[in-house]
């Protein structure tokens, strides 16, 4: 993300403060238990991150008031859980520029640690008693496994329609973004639109990030047969990508895939859903930040 961008956003007054309390609780949930899923998730947690579901929960909030920690701690720990299982899934080795928890421990131990983390955000988050909070995580963590099951449907298929890859991508990745916002009191539609455009970048930058700045190896998806939107584009024009996502050759292919001009349509695909969040604020929480992340989620390098 350009400084710029997101210096409007970490300058929201109460921000900061939020995100220390936010970590604190993380660090307390994780380590309420003993044994090896614990040292992983202390871990995972200590491996950083954005923080951007929790930063979303703050700024969805009305004016004047602070969204419970527990909202935005058990957002988080859904995340981390989420990322611990993908790399299992995506046999992804690295991870917030570490080892993934399942090169260094197993793929057993990570999926219970994985398991584990799931299960302490819906504990931090039932501590508040409320039920439609709850019930919001749950519909977020339904659709995220839908998701997942969804791209699996779609491994090795050229023939993925961008309708379906977006459908994909709204329930991976935007419906957590949206539990984020209405947990935080804010616009549910704002969140999931985000979240589309958060992961065609993050799709961008699997084709053509930097490890040093995204912590993640790429190609990742390509390896994997994961049809994503820049792949999907250049293989309408290139025989050759098209067969690498079909499980051909795939020497050389993240160069035709950049040389096609994919990376940049995709681009406009992810401005393009930024943009509609931008337009579906109507008076939410810190409108000044909510805008600005809409920018910095599309320009961002990590
Ligand atoms: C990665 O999410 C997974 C996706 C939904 C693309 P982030 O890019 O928010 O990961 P961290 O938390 O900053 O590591
Ligand atoms: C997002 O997709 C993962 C989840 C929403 C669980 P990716 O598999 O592309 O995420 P990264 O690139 O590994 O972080
Ligand atoms: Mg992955
Ligand atoms: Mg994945
Ligand atoms: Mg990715």
């Amino acid at each position: 993300m350009t400084t710029t961008t997101l210096e409007i956003v970490r300058a929201a007054p109460g921000l900061s403060e939020y995100l220390d309390d936010v970590e604190e609780l993380l660090e307390r949930s994780v380590a309420g238990h003993e044994g090896v899923v614990a040292e992983i998730g202390a871990d995972a947690l200590a491996a950083g991150g954005k923080r951007l579901r929790p930063t979303l929960t703050f700024l969805s909030a009305p004016n004047g008031t602070r969204p419970s920690v527990a909202a935005g701690a058990a957002v988080e720990l859904v995340h981390m859980a989420t990322l611990v299982h993908d790399d299992l899934i995506d046999r992804a080795k690295v991870r917030r520029g570490r080892a993934a928890a399942w090169t260094s421990h197993g793929p057993d131990k990570a999926r219970a640690a994985g398991d584990y983390l799931f299960a302490r955000a819906f504990s931090e988050l039932a501590a508040l008693g409320d039920v439609n909070a709850v019930a919001i995580l749950a519909d977020s963590s339904l659709a995220l496994a839908r998701g997942e099951a969804l791209q699996r449907r779609q491994r090795h298929d050229p023939e993925t329609t961008v309708e379906s890859y977006l459908e994909r991508c709204s329930l991976k990745t935007g419906k957590l973004f949206e539990a984020a916002c209405v947990l935080g009191g804010g616009s549910g539609d704002y969140g999931r639109l985000l979240g589309v455009a958060f992961q065609i970048v993050d799709d961008i930058l699997d084709c053509a990030g930097d490890t040093m700045q995204t912590g993640k190896v790429p190609g990742t998806d390509l390896r994997d047969g994961t049809p994503t939107l820049p792949l999907l584009l250049a293989a309408e024009e290139d025989e050759v990508v098209r067969a690498a996502i079909a499980g051909g050759p795939l020497e050389g292919v993240l160069i035709r895939v950049a040389a096609s001009g994919a990376l940049e349509r995709s681009r406009d695909v992810a401005l393009d859903y930024a943009t509609r969040a931008r337009h579906s604020l109507a008076g939410d929480g810190r409108h000044v930040e909510l805008e600005a992340l809409t920018d910095a989620v599309v320009e961002r390098n990590t």
